[in-house]
């Protein structure tokens, strides 16, 4: 039986961990469980950075960005040795059941884990929107609304030059950031895992533009593609005579306050992550499919493949030029 569950965030922060995290401490109360945070992620956990805590441990927490319980990077926690260690800790509290929230590296954890007897939830959290068996994960909403919002900035100053502008987003390999602001800002050209360009192809498709009424371009291009997105832009600018600069947005998409909607989101899974339990249920992801929120299998979760929004590559070579 459910009766003692830790919260924990791990890989990198999206908005919106706090409202996941809060929803999990309430609702877990609520239901009579006593309630522990992990500081620091899987390494948090193996060195035992474990408290118990009450409702209002996450009071005014809702609207803020980052995580309170910090996250951390754990290679290692793939090994044996290093999972014992984190059981002993969670036995030290008579701790049986953990809820995590982060990606798939996380999720792999978890699973682990819940085969040596803890069970374990965990909720979509990531602004890479990359976990194939959820719709949507905590903080990607809030990620692109930052995303579009400088670009919109961008998109200003490189029309009053004149410039083509490369703007470089996250995505971890996923192009879900690439394709949803490319839709949202109009872009000339969206470069990503699901639409991808040569160097040659993107020069010749400029070459193309220039001249026209416009006179002015953005191209959003997936972090990781390139090796050096300043250096392309030099070429950019050699090939095509068009004056390109790049921006690479970086961390600032991890920051801020979550949307509306990433709190909804993850108010939603967390309230649901303790149900799962609650129905003895372990070693499962709680996701959204078409605006429900089911649960699947850890090892399924992991193992499916994201799949690009069909539609939105459809809009993008149907309206974009
Ligand atoms: O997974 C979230 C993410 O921001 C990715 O988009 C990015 O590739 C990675 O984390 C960066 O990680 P770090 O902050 O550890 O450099």
């Amino acid at each position: 039986m459910v009766k003692k569950v830790a919260v924990l965030t791990s890989g990198g922060d999206a908005p919106g961990m706090n409202a996941a995290v809060r929803a999990v401490v309430r609702a877990g109360i609520k239901a009579g469980l006593t309630m522990y945070a992990v500081y620091d992620g899987y390494k948090g956990l193996v060195e035992g950075k474990i408290e118990e805590v009450d409702r209002n441990f996450v009071s005014d927490t809702i609207n803020r960005g980052g995580t309170i319980l910090r996250t951390a990077r754990l290679p290692e926690f793939k090994e044996e040795l290093i999972q014992n260690m984190a059981i002993k800790q969670l036995q030290a509290y008579d701790i049986d059941s953990l809820i995590v929230i982060g990606g798939d590296g996380t999720f792999k954890g978890a699973a682990d884990l819940s085969k040596k007897g803890i069970n374990t939830i965990g909720i979509p959290g990531t602004i890479d929107n990359d976990i194939a068996c959820s719709d949507y994960t905590i903080g990607f909403d809030t990620c692109l609304n930052t995303i579009v919002g400088c670009v919109d900035k961008i998109r200003d100053t490189t029309a009053s030059h004149r410039r083509c502008t490369i703007i470089e987003v996250m995505g971890n390999r996923c192009g879900d950031l690439a394709l949803y602001s490319g839709v949202s800002e109009g872009v000339e050209m969206v470069v990503s895992k699901d639409m991808p360009m040569s160097e040659e192809q993107i020069f010749t498709k400029l070459k193309s533009l220039k001249g026209g009424k416009k006179g002015h371009y953005l191209v959003i291009v997936s972090e990781k593609l390139f090796d050096n997105v300043y250096d392309f832009a030099k070429r950019v600018t050699e090939a095509t005579g068009i004056e390109t600069r790049a921006e690479v947005l970086g961390h600032l998409q991890r920051g801020g306050s979550p949307s509306a909607r990433d709190r909804i989101l993850a108010s939603r899974f967390g309230v649901a992550a303790i149900n799962a339990l609650l129905e003895g249920k372990t070693s499962v992801v709680v996701a959204m499919q078409n605006e429900k929120i089911v649960t699947v299998d850890i090892a399924e979760a992991v193992a499916m493949k994201r799949e690009p929004n069909k539609e939105l590559l459809h809009i993008i070579s149907t309206i974009n030029r």
